[in-house]
């Protein structure tokens, strides 16, 4: 089965056609980040405004890449929610004319259990029962997964999501967006003999016996701290750095604590991160070494998988065919996970 997956939630504009579920014959993806960088955020008017400029030649550029004629595609499948309203309109509107038009099918996509699917299309493919992590710009998640379509919501964020606090303690620190990138490359810069004790910020909730994720408190701890080094004058190029380090060691600390204790209580046989956080090294790292008794059980996509795409929209589809007539679609920004 070849699915066209579109993808339109933030900032990027991907198309990828992947063929059943598990192989990705294209994966494009264009990204108004740059534009975003000069406010240090985005701005969700200027994203729509972009993809609707080049979800067109998006979707004819990975049909091209694919070698694949409209003819071929079995169904269209396309992010609805959540995301910002604009720019789900963009991609949901452009998959109803598509289906329309060319007379296929169409499967809308829940964005944050399709990040999951990005962990079906490397080799190795996990099994049922698992725990999956979602830590993406806006959500963190801790989900059950029984079995393709059948995922219980065990916890998440109360107040911040993960990537979100690294975006808002970068852009404190002064170091442009988006911030998990920004906040890893500096802490990469910090030998950890030199980070450890230097500055110490709190772990929120990491002892708490339920699954949820609380970070705005860390945003907040870092926001007093360099008021505090700013006003004796010692804000500098090493306290950016020791804080860079220490944000990265508070949050991938309670994401994969919590995570492995999931995975424990609920006797996952894999556990899958996904989303734009799992890209981070340190967080890969450490999860490898709290597991490292049952290696195989961890699942972790290539980060460039990790990150916004289309080709885990159409890996959803494909092992959730849940057909809807493309009358029916709505884009809906809000959409929890389950
Ligand atoms: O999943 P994603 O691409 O988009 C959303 O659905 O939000 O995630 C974007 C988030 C941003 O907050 C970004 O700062 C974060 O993922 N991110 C990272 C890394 N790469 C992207 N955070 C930490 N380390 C990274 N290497
Ligand atoms: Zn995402």
């Amino acid at each position: 089965m070849i699915i066209l997956g579109i993808e339109t939630s933030c900032d990027e504009t991907a198309a990828a056609v992947v063929k059943d579920g598990t192989k990705i014959l294209s994966n494009v993806v264009a990204s108004s980040v740059e534009l975003h960088q000069k406010t240090g955020g985005i701005i969700p008017e200027i994203a729509a405004r972009e993809q609707l400029k080049c979800i067109i030649p998006i979707i004819k550029e990975a049909l091209e890449n694919a070698q694949i004629k409209s003819q071929k595609i079995d169904v269209i499948a396309v992010t609805n929610g959540p995301g910002l309203i604009g720019s789900l309109l963009v991609g949901v509107e452009t998959a109803k004319s598509l289906s329309y038009l060319w007379k296929k099918p169409i499967i809308p996509i829940n964005h944050l259990q399709a990040h999951l699917y990005a962990n079906w299309l490397e080799d190795k493919k996990p099994q049922f029962p698992a725990i999956g992590l979602v830590v993406s710009g806006g959500h963190t998640d801790l989900v059950f997964i029984k079995e393709h379509n059948n995922l219980k919501w065990l916890g998440g964020t109360r107040d911040d999501a993960a990537g979100e606090c690294f975006d808002k303690t970068a852009r404190v620190l002064g170091l442009g967006y988006p911030g998990g990138p920004a906040i890893a490359a500096k802490a990469e810069k910090m030998s950890r003999l030199k980070a450890q004790g230097s500055i110490k910020l709190p772990r929120p909730m990491i002892n708490d016996k339920n699954y949820d994720f609380s970070f705005s408190g860390l945003k907040t701890a870092v926001i007093n701290k360099v008021r505090q080094k700013k006003s004796k004058k010692q804000f500098n190029n090493l306290i950016i750095q020791q804080l860079a380090f220490e944000i990265q060691e508070a949050i991938t600390d309670v994401l994969v604590k919590k995570t492995v204790r999931a995975a424990q209580k609920y006797q996952a046989k894999s556990i899958l991160l996904a989303g734009g956080v799992a890209a981070n090294s340190r967080l890969r790292e450490k999860a490898q070494k709290a597991i490292r008794n049952s290696q195989d059980k961890l699942f972790i996509p290539s980060p460039k998988l990790c990150t916004d795409n289309a080709s885990y929209v159409a890996a959803n589809a494909y092992f959730n065919p849940q057909f809807i007539p493309w009358q029916k679609i709505k884009t809906e920004p809000g959409l929890r996970i389950c």
